[in-house]
């Protein structure tokens, strides 16, 4: 059954069906219509644009049909146009004349425009939660790590002492910014495009406030064109998710860098890892490949919609139908990598020593001997010099700063006493960077009480 077989008869070639269809993905949208519909209905009925008793019998019909598709005792044709169809044609089949009434002062234009932004705010809602979990996994795991000290790198080359602590922290923050976007985006998702109707609104007195309030909008859209062609937000929950990707893909990145035995900063849950067919001593990180790999996916998704959208004339056109795709596979694809990355994080085992030995390694302490150089009355600039020479003096000889005895120490200057290995320990180098949002423990730890409060 075709519901526009008016004018074009309704009788197509199937290959017309095999393009046009979009039943196969907008389906997932059967609550959110069957939801917008009753509102809808409600209205119609208080508005005196249909009888009450019809109202009341589509309402009592479109609950029994979710009621069913959800206890999986009525199946979803799929071989209708689309979700639309298979509600309304089921409704009429189940109670008859008033079925037909329930379509009165809508289009499909702006049903699907409705479907969409519902389905979006509650995916948005799923998402959020789980992005949640993933910062309150970084936030346990830094707790553990406070005193961990390992490199920070610029350039890929270790630079100044960090914490394992302040780096997971880096990336909770990219996740609160995410979650903060996604909020955003919610309110510009709740803005009801319902009575619209195709392009040019309707001629019946709809109350537009009543169904945006019933459904939990918070305004309605103001220009009926507009409400019909709309799906800024659309793109700007795929932008969101691909810049959530890509934090999401940085994190992968240095994880698949710490799983390799040059690193050997972290060895994953084998539950969470893979193997090789070939090399019996290979565990893989196929998660955070997989996860890198997937933010290209949803890139794409954001491009393949902006893309859809340039140069649409208003006001509806059907290549809006291809938002939807898009849509799924990018929220599908966050949905997984946020899944996945939570509960590897929390089974992951750290490595404080390698992570430890590989900051000792790199004399990323040189600038804090200098400066006790300095405390004990040397000039920095001369400080400076005797550092440098000391530094090449370890390399050559494959040791620290750290290991080198203090004779050695005092060949090259005297100042040098007990009190230069506490001076140049990792963990007093890194306590002494005590500034809010600095790597020191004390100061870590603020920032992980700030983010959870941030997440209640
Ligand atoms: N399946 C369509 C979509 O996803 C519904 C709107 C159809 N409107 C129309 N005029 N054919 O966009």
């Amino acid at each position: 059954m075709k519901l526009w077989a008016g004018r074009a008869g309704g009788d197509v070639d199937e290959r017309l069906s095999a393009i046009n269809n979009s039943i196969g993905f907008d389906s997932r949208m059967y609550k959110q219509d069957i939801t917008g519909s009753i509102a809808h209905a409600r209205m119609l009925g208080k508005q005196g644009i249909i009888p009450m008793d019809d109202a009341a019998a589509i309402v009592a019909g479109l609950k029994g049909i979710l009621a069913d598709i959800e206890a999986g005792t009525l199946e979803i044709d799929m071989t209708c146009e689309d979700i639309h169809t298979f509600v309304e044609a089921t409704l009429t089949e189940r109670i008859g004349d008033a079925g037909k009434r329930l379509h009165t002062a809508r289009s499909r234009n702006d049903q699907v425009a409705l479907d969409i932004r519902m389905f979006l705010a509650d995916e948005i809602d799923r998402l959020t939660a789980l992005a949640k979990d993933f910062v309150a996994a970084l936030c346990e795991v830094a707790e553990k790590h406070l005193q961990t000290v390992m490199p920070g790198y610029t350039h890929l080359q270790r630079a100044q002492p960090i914490t394992l602590a302040h780096w997971l922290m880096a990336y909770a923050q990219m996740l609160l910014r995410d979650i903060d976007r996604l909020a955003d985006c919610k309110k510009r998702t709740l803005v009801l495009p319902l009575g619209s109707g195709a392009l040019a609104g309707t001629t019946y007195p709809l109350d537009r406030e009543y169904v945006a309030e019933q459904l939990g909008f918070a305004g309605i859209s103001l220009n009926s064109l507009d409400g019909v062609s709309d799906r800024d937000f659309a793109a700007e929950l795929l932008a969101d998710l691909s810049i959530m990707m890509m934090h999401l893909s940085r994190f992968s990145e240095e994880i698949c860098l710490w799983c390799s035995w040059e690193f050997r900063f972290v060895t994953l849950s084998d539950s969470f890892s893979t193997g090789s067919s070939i090399m019996p001593q290979k565990k893989n990180p196929d998660i955070t490949e997989l996860v890198r790999g997937k933010t290209g996916r949803v890139y794409g998704d954001l491009m393949a919609l902006l893309t859809v959208m340039k140069a649409l004339p208003l006001a509806y056109n059907k290549d809006m139908q291809e938002d939807k795709e898009a849509l799924f596979d990018a929220i599908d694809t966050a949905d997984l990598s946020l899944s996945v990355l939570a509960p590897m994080l929390r089974t992951a085992v750290f490595h404080p020593e390698a992570m430890k030995q590989a900051a000792a390694a790199g004399f990323i302490n040189a600038t804090d001997c200098a400066d006790y150089m300095v405390r004990k009355g040397v000039p920095f600039r001369d400080a400076y010099g005797v550092v440098g020479r000391l530094v090449k003096y370890c390399i050559d000889r494959g040791t620290t700063l750290e290991a080198l005895p203090l004779a050695e120490y005092r060949q090259f200057s005297l100042v040098f006493d007990e009190d230069v290995y506490e001076a140049i320990d990792l963990l007093t180098c890194v306590g002494q960077r005590n500034i809010p949002g600095g790597p020191a423990p004390e100061a870590v730890k603020q920032t992980i009480d700030a983010t959870r409060e941030r997440l209640e």
